[in-house]
């Protein structure tokens, strides 16, 4: 235990700012309510990332033209989809933080990960779970687990002294919430013990190279001292989203210091274990041969990544007196504003109308290009008059109507047509230069037997070509 005086301090459990006395609002992240008073030691060096910044200290300066990068190793983690968003594998030394909300499969991706690659030796620390519970999980996943050491301990002294020990390839820690260290006086899950425990972990990385991959919960509304705040201090966050009702599972990289972030792995839960979906437009698009009323096929990008999703909606005459607008993956307010375009431009009176919006897959989108396809999907159902099935949308709508290009229209357009799709609507100011080299190399491989641009250029001129 620390030795010398105590004091308390607060913390924001947000952004992990630190105060003498208890504020209503954090100065640092303006959330409300989040300041919780802990108890630190004086006298000695305490948790914090001040402590982090030394991993590596004998060194001295040098320049920058004489340091070897040559030697970053990347270690496949024998997952096409993990290994993508880490860059191409996990890179030697760095620490991973994996966030998500509870039962989205955190800690089953992480025991699948050592399980699919018995070549690596792994030490797995389990907190939240008995090792017994590990090993059924594991009799679930399949795979061998002959590299795979189970620990089951929660002080982060005897953890570090035991992988010292073992220097294994791999270190998984789950979670970093049910970790403390004694040289912190407070009680683990706290904003100072979860500081420390990254600390710790970043150092033992650091300095032996072992690439340690750290679990981390956060609740819907952030209320316990979530990975937000560590996500200064690793390398890499890595994040699951998703319905934990539904089967498919995000995982988006927010933060990578080896890589590019806004990558997006998509990955299925089955019986046994998460499954990679390395073609998410088979998942997120009808199945259905004939068009329905109400739905529309959106091209859109997430990170770098193109892909196809299905936007239904359902547009209802009003049972009370305020319509209900309501959308599941999409903005509500965004919503809102493409209604009242709607309403202004084209002179729909949807006033009077129940509106909801539902995307596929539980997905979150927030690419603007989605916009079309949700207009589409509302006037579809308002209509009752089904686009067919093999049509998709790329455009945003602007206050006054227009249909505006989006980023990387031709990639959209590519993926469609790889997917079979015959014809999709985009905006008439997209520049499509050499996009029919790129077709026309397509057409000589597979199914896209060709696809149809169709420019558009506000949504009058879209209904009139969509619903004649
Ligand atoms: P889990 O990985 O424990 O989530 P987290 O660590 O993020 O809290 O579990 C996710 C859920 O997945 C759990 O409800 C059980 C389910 N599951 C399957 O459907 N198939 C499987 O093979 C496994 C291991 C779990
Ligand atoms: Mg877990």
């Amino acid at each position: 235990m620390a030795t010398g005086k105590t004091k308390t301090v607060w913390f924001c459990k947000e952004c992990g700012n630190e105060s003498p006395k208890w504020m209503g609002r954090c100065p640092a992240c303006g959330e409300w309510n989040t300041m919780v008073e802990e108890t630190v030691a004086t006298g000695k060096k305490t948790a914090g990332v001040q402590s982090v910044s030394v991993p590596g200290s004998s060194q001295k300066p040098m320049p920058l033209s004489q340091i070897d990068s040559s030697h970053e190793q990347r270690i496949s983690l024998n997952n096409g989809e993990v290994d993508r968003i880490l860059g191409g594998g996990l890179v030697e030394g760095s620490l991973v933080l994996i966030g998500g909300e509870p039962g989205i499969g955190k800690s089953t991706l992480s025991l699948q990960i050592p399980l699919h690659c018995p070549h690596l030796k792994t030490l797995y620390v389990t907190g939240e779970e008995s090792a017994k519970q590990v090993k059924l999980r594991a009799a679930r996943i399949g795979g061998d687990d002959s590299g795979c050491m189970i620990y089951s301990e929660t002080l982060m002294e005897n953890i570090i002294a035991e992988a010292r020990a073992m220097m294994p390839d791999l270190m998984v820690v789950d979670s970093v919430q049910t970790m403390f260290s004694q040289n912190v006086e407070s009680s683990p899950g706290s904003v100072t013990q979860i500081k420390e425990t990254a600390a710790m972990l970043l150092r033992f990385a650091k300095e032996t190279g072992v690439p340690v991959i750290l679990i981390g919960h956060i609740t819907k509304e952030g209320s316990i001292a979530g990975p937000k705040i560590l996500e200064h201090i690793v390398d890499v966050v890595l994040q699951f989203e998703g319905d934990n009702r539904g089967t498919y599972r995000l995982l988006r990289s927010i933060k990578n210091r080896f890589g590019s972030t806004s990558e997006l792995a998509v990955f299925e839960m089955t019986g046994k274990g998460l499954r990679e979906v390395s073609n998410p437009s088979e998942m997120l698009i009808p199945m259905h041969e004939e068009g329905l009323s109400g739905v529309a096929v959106s091209a859109m990008l997430d990170g770098t990544r193109p892909f196809l999703i299905e936007v239904q909606s359902l547009v209802s005459t009003a049972a009370y007196g305020t319509p209900q607008r309501s959308a599941t993956g999409f903005d509500v307010r965004r919503l809102n504003m493409l209604l009242a375009v709607l309403e202004k431009r084209a002179g729909f009176k949807l006033s009077v109308k129940d509106v909801f919006l539902n995307m596929a897959g539980g997905l979150k989108v927030s690419d603007p290009a989605c916009d079309l396809a949700v207009i589409s999907a509302v006037l579809s159902s308002n209509f009752d008059f089904a686009i067919p099935s093999d049509v998709c949308f790329a455009g945003e709508i602007g206050l006054s109507g227009e249909i505006r290009p989006v980023a990387q229209t031709d990639r959209r357009i590519i993926e469609a047509a790889r997917l079979g799709f015959r014809k999709i609507y985009v905006s008439s100011f997209s520049s499509l230069e050499g996009i029919s080299g790129e077709l026309a190399k397509l057409k000589g491989k597979s199914q896209g037997a060709g696809i149809e641009i169709v420019k558009v250029a506000d949504v009058p001129s879209l209904c009139r070509t969509l619903f004649k």
